[in-house]
């Protein structure tokens, strides 16, 4: 016997046994969940919602970790929920934001329009005059200023004689460089759009800009379903050779997930995603193969080499998004190793290469990458940082988002931290910069010694069920959670290890080029989550080296800042490829040092030689 589990917005099915849970299906179908545990039921990040059917009561771990109003919306942890009958789960959670939170682009930047949309009328064909539908297009557009020689796509094409038929021969045909790629029957908000995506290991932020005058109009984001195999890189690597198939279902995952950002974006602010023409695709060197189900063999064995290192421009229905057919889809060059074209973005978007002086720019994540430019020349490298500074790891860790814990101080001497909710209210959980604010206040008021140990007398630390000591943040009566929301001895470890591999990739990249943090003019923070994060946390827990406080920028998402500008300008995917060539890649793990300066990064003191 078997029940079936249907899984939306996905619409997607599947049959299972009973004792089966929601996470197991949710594999078996192929299905994104946020499973950062991989089913151990303490991340809480497994979130459905049973839209339909018997799915039990919450067990204890689902009521510690799911807020009383989730549970009363029905939202359950999958890796806890028994399948006992048919059931219709919701997963994916996708959040939509405004242009307001769209990074601006530089004001160097003048994009040029890639796609035009010409508005024509074709005469229809007649006994006398019997002329293909894609003839008569052609000769038409080409009439018009600026179109040149011209192609069709064949999906284009496909799309032509019901497009003419239907709207009395009047059509708005887009063309790219010389290729009409989409025809659609007139109308007077016909318009090209084009999606610029930031592929981040933890987290997936697509931005949604009209091509015609490179104007933002919004943002969608979705937690990597990915995490389902692995919070990091290596694991989903390995998985995806593990077994025959096992790539291209990882690659189908992702493609649902950038479908399911584009319908939300296309629906929000056009006819829907079919409105999208264009795409520009950046992450790191695991993500970008992951995504093209590119073996990543050689990325996780010596001497850790992509598959595909050259930029790539493919039609974007090759590879199953669903868009508009004939939508180009563009993959910018990646650098060496898991240093991708994430980074070769930031570059893009600080002009950090194009300027005298010494400037680090960091872009933080679950994989941090980290570039240096000493008078322009490059160097650059990729750490392992983990997901425990974005909050993935840590038990009480959340996204940011309301009911988070995003900001934590010192009100004065003696005093008890305080802290801020977003959207105000009772705490849930705490996201990252929360929580390297926390670490940070830890240490300032001497909880925490500078090996990362908490002082078993200090206020606010009692001994843990583990044996070990924790630290109570926010009592259980100031919190959704019905518990004490606390940091662990262990998860402080975890954050050493996290802030201590981003700090020895930065002391490795100085030591290669001679460089002191004096001499460093200006610090770059990029990244969703890195942008959040305070600057004196940031200096005091020594996950960036001493510089002054005026020297540290924090420029929101850059990664996605110059996916954007590759969007809206071609000039800018040259520039990106001559970056790529120009950035030397360090591989960490053969530096000399490094473990010792990786031990010694750990501190929450300075740990530049
Ligand atoms: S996977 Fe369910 S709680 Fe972590």
């Amino acid at each position: 016997m078997t029940y079936r589990v249907t899984f939306e917005p996905w619409s997607t099915a599947v049959e299972v046994p009973p004792g089966s849970t929601v996470l197991d299906a949710a594999k078996a179908a192929g299905i994104p969940l946020g499973a950062v545990c991989a089913g151990r039921g303490t991340c809480g990040k497994c979130r459905v919602r049973v839209l339909e059917g018997d799915a039990g009561s919450a067990s204890s771990e689902e009521r510690t970790l799911l807020p009383a109003p989730a549970l009363s919306r029905a939202e359950r942890l999958a890796c806890r929920t028994q399948v006992r009958g048919p059931l219709t789960v919701e997963t994916l959670r996708i959040s939509s934001h405004g242009k307001d939170l769209v990074p601006p682009l530089p004001a160097s930047f003048h994009p040029v329009p890639t796609i035009r949309v010409h508005s024509v009328h074709l005469i229809p064909p007649t006994l006398d005059h019997p002329v293909a539908d894609a003839d008569a297009l052609l000769a038409e557009v080409n009439r018009q200023p600026g179109a040149g020689a011209l192609t069709v796509d064949y999906r284009a094409a496909q799309e032509l004689p019901l497009a003419a038929r239907s709207s009395g021969w009047n059509l708005a045909v887009s063309v790219r460089s010389h290729e009409v790629i989409a025809v659609r029957p007139a109308s007077a908000h016909a318009r090209a759009l084009g999606l610029a995506v930031d592929l981040g290991t933890t987290n997936i932020v697509a931005y949604l800009y009209d091509l015609a005058d490179a104007a933002p109009l919004g943002v969608s984001a979705a937690a990597n379903p990915l995490s389902s195999y692995g919070a990091d890189i290596i694991s989903r690597l390995v998985h995806a050779q593990a077994a025959a198939g096992n790539g291209q279902r990882l690659q189908r995952i992702l493609v649902k997930s950038i479908n399911a950002l584009a319908e939300s974006l296309g629906r929000e602010h056009g006819d829907g995603a079919a409105d999208i023409q264009e795409l520009v695709v950046v992450g790191n060197s695991g993500m970008h193969h992951l995504f093209l189900d590119l073996p990543g063999k050689g990325l996780v064995e010596a001497p850790f080499v992509p598959a595909l290192r050259a930029p790539l421009t493919i039609k974007a229905r090759e590879i199953g998004i669903a868009v508009s057919p004939g939508a180009g889809l563009y993959l910018p060059p990646l650098v060496g190793g898991f240093v991708g074209s994430d980074l070769v973005s930031v570059a893009l978007a600080t002009g950090i290469g194009d300027r005298p002086g010494v400037r680090l720019a960091l872009d933080v994540g679950t994989n941090t990458e980290l570039l240096l430019s000493v008078d322009g020349t490059l160097t650059a490298c990729s750490t392992a940082s983990g997901p425990a500074l974005e909050g993935a790891a840590l038990r009480f860790g959340s996204v940011a988002s309301p009911g988070a814990i995003d900001r934590v101080w010192e009100p004065g001497p003696g005093a008890a931290l305080e802290c801020s909710v977003i959207g105000g209210g009772r705490a849930s959980g705490i996201c990252g910069s929360g929580i390297v604010d926390l670490v940070a206040c830890l240490f300032r008021t001497g909880a925490m010694s500078r090996t990362g140990r908490l002082s078993a007398d200090a206020r606010g630390v009692r001994p843990s069920p583990d044996g070990d000591h924790l630290f109570v943040l926010a009592p259980a009566e100031q919190t959704a959670l019905g518990t004490d929301l606390t940091i662990s001895q262990s998860e402080i470890r975890s954050i050493q290890l996290a802030k201590g591999a981003i700090r020895a990739g930065i002391d490795t990249l100085m030591s290669e080029r001679g460089i002191h943090p004096r001499d460093i003019e200006e610090v770059f923070v990029a990244g969703t989550f890195g942008s959040h994060l305070s600057v004196r946390s940031m200096l005091d827990t020594g996950l960036l080296p001493p510089v002054s406080q005026e020297r540290v920028r924090r420029i929101g998402n850059a990664a996605g800042t110059g996916s954007a500008m590759m969007l809206l300008s071609d000039a800018e995917r040259d520039a990106a490829g001559r970056l790529s060539e120009r950035i030397r890649y360090v591989e960490l793990a053969r530096r000399p040092g490094f473990m010792a300066r990786f031990a010694r990064a750990q501190w929450f003191a300075e740990a530049s030689e």
